[in-house]
């Protein structure tokens, strides 16, 4: 019997690095989609493969001597296979761009957790995020659990660590469009780079992580009211905070500069130092906005909201 499960990428619209310290953060899941598909093996051992590569090993691993990104489907299958005399055959496929701040790790943890321990019984939504987020720490300690949350729930969130998530209602009336700069980031390393800046700069993190605070509610409002425009100026408006805990670069710079001139509002997505970033825009102005980047050699694509999230078939 196999068992078969898909997760959304996820875009950051308003808070990421922030939302680690507690500032509420907005994210949507898009419609890219990593899909696992699981089956049990009469050999007692893990497989996993995907186009990133194989992992093939014996269960009951310490998971901190294993060196690999697939370590948190080890972790996962591991977990589900403990006192039973099977093993699992685990395929990844994805359409999400790997290291690109669009949330892939995330999409497979969740996806992950639903594919392996639907083969065991019905699952829950809030028992597959816990599982995901325990397999997401096994590679990124520190996650705030914002993008696991999106993934799994889909739609568009407020989310921060005390409260959780809490979906937004109403669908916006925008359109994003996404350009990859194409340069692979470590979300790890990001973090500690504004880990770094909170430790020299405590004052000026506060002061920020305040204006960060402020501008989510302001733009919580925003979208109610369904004003675009001026929710594009707060996301021309987080960049500058984003850019200031250090995490753009000359190529990121370069794209916002291209984007924030096309459409209502440019900013990273996800933890910078390279991955993507994603433009505010409307219908009318889509082809021309995408038709600038592709004119530039920039990957990009417009996307739309996922409202569904994990999905099990
Ligand atoms: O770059 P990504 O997709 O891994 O996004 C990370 C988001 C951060 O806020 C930087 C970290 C987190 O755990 O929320």
């Amino acid at each position: 019997m196999k068992s078969k499960a898909s997760a959304p990428a996820k875009v950051i619209l308003f808070g990421e690095h922030f939302v680690v310290y507690g500032v509420k953060a907005i994210l949507c899941s898009i419609n890219k989609r990593v899909t696992v598909t699981v089956e049990k093996t009469s050999e007692r051992k893990i497989f996993i493969n995907s186009k990133i590569g194989k992992l093939v090993l014996e269960p009951d691993k310490s998971i901190a001597e294993i060196d690999s990104p697939l370590k948190p489907f080890y972790y996962l299958a591991n977990k589900a296979i403990k006192n039973k005399d099977i093993g699992l055959h685990i395929e990844i496929d994805s359409e999400i761009p790997l290291g690109a701040g669009l949330g892939s790790s995330s999409a497979c943890c969740v996806a992950g957790a639903a594919a392996i321990f639907k083969l065991f019984g019905e699952i829950s939504k809030e028992k597959i995020l816990e599982l995901a987020i325990e397999a997401e720490k096994t590679i990124f300690e520190n996650t705030s659990g914002a993008d696991c949350t999106v993934c799994t729930y889909g739609g568009i969130m407020e989310y921060d660590k005390i409260n959780g998530f809490k979906k937004i209602e109403d669908e916006p009336n925008f359109q994003l469009v996404i350009v990859n700069s194409n340069i692979q980031h470590s979300t790890q390393s990001m973090v500690s780079k504004v880990q770094q800046f909170k430790n020299e700069n405590k004052e000026e993190f506060s002061k920020l992580a305040n204006l960060e605070s402020k501008l989510v509610e302001e733009v919580l409002k925003l979208v109610k009211e369904k004003k675009t425009k001026e929710i594009g100026e707060k996301i021309n408006q987080n960049q500058k905070y984003l850019e200031t805990l250090g995490i753009s670069n000359n190529e990121l710079t370069k794209m916002i500069k291209i984007g924030q001139k096309s459409s209502f509002g440019a900013k990273i997505t996800g933890s910078g130092g390279g991955g993507c970033i994603f433009l505010l825009t409307n219908e009318s102005n889509l082809q021309n906005i995408l038709k600038e980047f592709k004119d530039s050699n920039y990957e990009c694509f417009s996307t739309k909201i996922d409202f569904q999230g994990v999905n099990t078939f």
